[in-house]
């Protein structure tokens, strides 16, 4: 069983999806790992730290030549795959719904394509969820890179020359990220309220020590929502909490948005004339921008100024921690195929939930049910 780690080629892609730690288990589990030379490099580690676990070392060819497992944070391109076992797996966040036509190539070379982030939220798959690693990290980050782009303090400070208040951090979207926004705003000493549409968030975010903001009087998602996701929310839902938003940003320092909903577009939750409202210098950090955006006039990649205020829209917030990002990935992978590892076979087998879940393509055909329904 050779598992090849590839040099990641998607710009600005700077984390790696094995470290010397996982590559050094993989190697305990009987398997043989190549990296691809530099395949580290973004995230702090040399080569000479993976050769010494015993992995090899090599150019793009020699690291794919008879892979039986290729590992990447994102998906390699078709073509430089060629070279590695009939029916190979790629292991990686595949994006298959925005890069469809990507997923064709693997099915065509007939390679065995696995989505990482497609992972089912069960309690026994929380130690191989790539979503909920970066997105820890990226809200923590989001909050961090507001501070940087802020002109003033997150704690209250008291000093001889006076006082200064703490920021007010408003937080929308209580998932993974938006709950390590919550913390670590906190942290800074920074006043935090925070939204979401799941009702179950309310008591995570009061556990925290900050203010729900909440719409009372129309129904929103009750509960954890399916699969702890939301969902879309009722028009009327919609009104009402456009309204509760409008009176409480006007009073806000930083907001930081994290609101997802799988298979559509990010919801809209910020409107330009709400950012009129605002006090200049406020910043607000748009972490669903590359899935169409939170905030109206967010831009993927840049940092623009609206009405005075500074909107933040990084991608691929969790390469811009890339050595953690980078070590909880690379775990999440490895408890992944640690947790399917047949001694006898020598190989992962994966049981049918997991495994129905994240495949995409399988001898030369895309199999999915989600991709087969578009
Ligand atoms: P996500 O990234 O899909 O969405 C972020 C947040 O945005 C969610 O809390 C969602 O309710 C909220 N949202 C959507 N539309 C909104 C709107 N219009 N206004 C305000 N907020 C809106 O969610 P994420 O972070 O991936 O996780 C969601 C939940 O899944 C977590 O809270 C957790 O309880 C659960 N989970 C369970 C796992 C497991 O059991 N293995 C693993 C990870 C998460």
């Amino acid at each position: 069983m050779k598992i090849a780690v590839l040099r990641e080629r998607a710009p600005g892609e700077k984390r790696v999806a094995a470290t010397p730690e996982t590559a050094k288990k993989l190697i305990a589990l009987g398997a043989s790992v190549a990296v691809e030379l530099g395949a580290g490099e973004g995230a702090a580690i040399a080569d000479a730290d993976y050769a010494a676990t015993g992995a090899t070392l090599g150019d793009l060819q020699n690291t794919v030549a008879g892979a039986d497992i290729v590992l990447g944070v994102q998906g390699p391109e078709p073509a430089s795959l060629a070279g590695a076992s009939q029916g190979a797996w790629i292991v990686a966040s595949l994006n298959p719904f925005a890069d469809r036509s990507r997923v064709d190539a693997y099915a065509a070379a007939g390679l065995e394509a696995l989505a990482m982030e497609l992972m089912p939220r069960i309690t026994r798959a929380q130690s191989m969820d790539i979503l909920s690693s970066q997105s820890n990290l990226s809200g923590y980050k989001a909050v961090l890179d507001a501070a940087a782009e802020y002109g003033r303090a997150f704690p209250m400070m008291m000093t001889a020359a006076g006082t200064i208040s703490a920021a007010r951090v408003f937080v929308m979207g209580v998932g993974v990220a938006g709950l390590q926004a919550i913390a670590t705003a906190r942290r800074l000493g920074a006043q935090v309220s925070a939204t979401d549409v799941r009702s179950a968030t309310r008591e995570q975010i009061m556990s925290l020590g900050a203010k729900p903001v909440f719409v009372e009087k129309v129904a929103g998602i009750e509960g954890e929502g399916a699969g702890g996701y939301a969902g879309e929310t009722s028009p009327e839902y919609q009104a009402a909490q456009a309204e509760l938003v409008s009176g409480h940003i006007a009073k806000q320092d930083i907001v930081i948005t994290t609101a997802l909903i799988p298979g559509r577009a990010a919801p809209r939750l910020v409107s330009d004339a709400q950012l009129a409202t605002m006090r200049p210098g406020s910043v607000v950090v748009d972490l669903a921008v590359e899935q169409g955006g939170n905030v109206e006039g967010a831009v993927a990649g840049e940092v623009v100024e609206r009405h005075g205020v500074r909107i933040v829209g990084h991608r691929n917030v969790p390469s811009r921690l890339a050595a953690d990002a980078s070590a909880l990935f690379a775990r999440n992978l490895y408890n992944f195929l640690a947790a399917f590892w047949d001694k006898e076979a020598g190989r992962p087998v994966f049981d049918a939930e997991i495994g129905d879940a994240i495949r995409l393509t399988q001898s030369g055909n895309v199999v999915h049910p989600r991709l087969l329904q578009s």
